[in-house]
């Protein structure tokens, strides 16, 4: 029998695909998830408010295909032909919108992009918590029958990045329990994991995430006349490397904009711009925003009338929802995933707040009890590393270079004769605990 080769691994985030080759530590390749169509098909993709969240089901376009269905761009290169091509988002916070364009995705992506045959492969793609049942089958049928894959898992995102976390120095054993902060472009969620299984009525949703940072970090710009200097096409793109290149949490903003105030030459620093289209040079002083973008997740306030609980608080509430026996190993394994919670100090100052807010909740209890019973306290840790970034990409090609994938994943001969119900069948591997 032929050498297998190694297992593809997709993560198809709202914002970015991460894709590549099991047993790597990057994957080989990171664009947007967006699609160019030509104007004639375009718009097929976007959904209204109230659209169910189960999408069409698929139609498998690409043996019926012609050949005017292979003018499309994806990722970089649609961005560049926009002119020309309608833009079109196949996810949406997080779930998977439009089937036909998301085959049309993948097809571009594996043959083009990694330049893999599908059939010598096994897949491993990613779900969101809490995906419908229906949403894994429509993947399962586009893997089988267009491509012909010959095995195929699918993982919920958290427990990617549970696993992800293996790397850290601080994490002695592999477990899958644990808390789950993962915050990306379009949403942030925070998940409950035990032994692998997420805890669905405990997840919660923040309605903040990267897109909300970046357009809060413009506005700031704006407020102090920065934004003149900036072409009106650039201000996005500008506003983006700025939060991700100057930005960090800070412990205090009152302290913070103390230091800015007093010593603005140490603190501001100065953004290099160069005019996308005629090369024209700027400048735009950065200030506040660096510590101000993040502090939105800890003081949502600042940014929004609607969303006005902090994450740290969010955590909180997650945890002291989760079942009482996995809560402490909740608390003990706090872990984060994702490009928003890549700001230095993020982890630190999630880990104070929290614990802040568990010993005045032991304190308060210890008081109503008389003192008589004494808490053995709760080990609060937020466990941050180097693969953070795309912790969910990366525990997926921890995951799938483990030799129990093989057997873990639904095979093709499985799946023609039993069909894509087999997706409603979970198989959890690769824990030692
Ligand atoms: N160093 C950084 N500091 C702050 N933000 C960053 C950094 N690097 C990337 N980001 C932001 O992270 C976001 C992308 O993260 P990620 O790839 O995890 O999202 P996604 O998986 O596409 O979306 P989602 O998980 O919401 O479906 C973007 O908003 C990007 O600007
Ligand atoms: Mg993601």
């Amino acid at each position: 029998m032929a050498a297998r080769q190694a297992p593809i691994v997709i993560d198809n985030g709202t914002g970015w695909t991460k894709m590549g080759f099991a047993g790597n530590s990057e994957p080989s390749f990171v664009f947007p998830t967006v699609m160019g169509l030509p104007h004639s098909q375009s718009a097929t993709g976007s959904s209204g408010p109230g659209r169910p969240s189960v999408a069409a089901k698929p139609s498998h376009l690409a043996s019926k295909r012609g050949i005017d269905d292979l003018d499309f761009y994806i990722g970089d290169e649609a961005i560049k032909n926009s002119k020309s091509y309608g833009l079109n988002y196949p996810i949406r916070h997080g779930q998977i919108d439009n089937w036909d364009l998301m085959e049309r995705f993948w097809e571009k992506s594996i043959f083009q992009y990694l330049r893999a045959e599908p059939e010598d492969h096994h897949v491993l793609l990613t779900e969101p918590p809490l995906n419908a049942p229906e949403n894994r089958e429509s993947m399962a049928e586009i893997m089988f029958e267009s491509f012909n894959v010959q095995g195929l898992y699918i993982a919920v995102q958290a427990v990617l990045a549970l696993a992800a976390s293996w790397t850290s120095s601080k994490v002695t054993d592999r477990t899958l329990t644990g808390t789950v902060v993962d915050s990306g472009d379009g949403v942030t969620h925070v998940i409950p994991v035990a032994e692998g299984y997420v805890i669905g009525s405990s997840i919660k949703h923040i309605p903040i995430a990267g897109r909300d940072i970046t357009n809060f970090v413009q506005q700031l710009l704006r407020e102090r006349g920065e934004t003149v200097n900036i072409p009106p096409e650039d201000q996005m793109r500008v506003s983006e490397r700025i939060k991700e290149d100057y930005s960090y949490v800070c412990q205090d903003i009152v302290k913070e904009f103390r230091k800015y105030d007093q010593d603005p030459y140490n603190w501001f620093e100065r953004y290099q711009g160069e005019h996308s289209v005629t090369g024209r040079q700027y400048g735009v002083d950065v200030g506040y925003e660096r510590f101000l973008a993040p502090e939105i997740f800890f003081n949502p306030e600042i940014y929004s009338s609607d969303f006005l609980t902090p994450l740290p608080n969010v955590v909180d509430e997650v945890i002291s929802s989760s079942p009482i026996d996995v809560r402490r190993g909740l608390y003990k394994n706090i872990v984060l995933s994702g490009g928003s919670t890549m700001f230095d100090h993020f982890g630190a100052r999630l880990k104070r707040d929290l614990r802040q807010l568990v010993d005045t909740r032991l304190t308060n209890s210890e008081l109503q009890s008389g003192n008589l019973q004494k808490s053995s306290g709760v080990e609060v840790n937020v466990i941050s590393h180097k693969r953070q970034r795309h912790a969910v990409w990366f525990g997926g090609s921890l995951l799938a270079g483990l030799p129990d994938f093989y057997t873990s994943c639904y095979s093709k001969a499985d799946y023609d004769e039993i069909g894509p119900s087999i997706c409603r069948r979970y198989s959890i591997f690769g824990s030692s605990t």
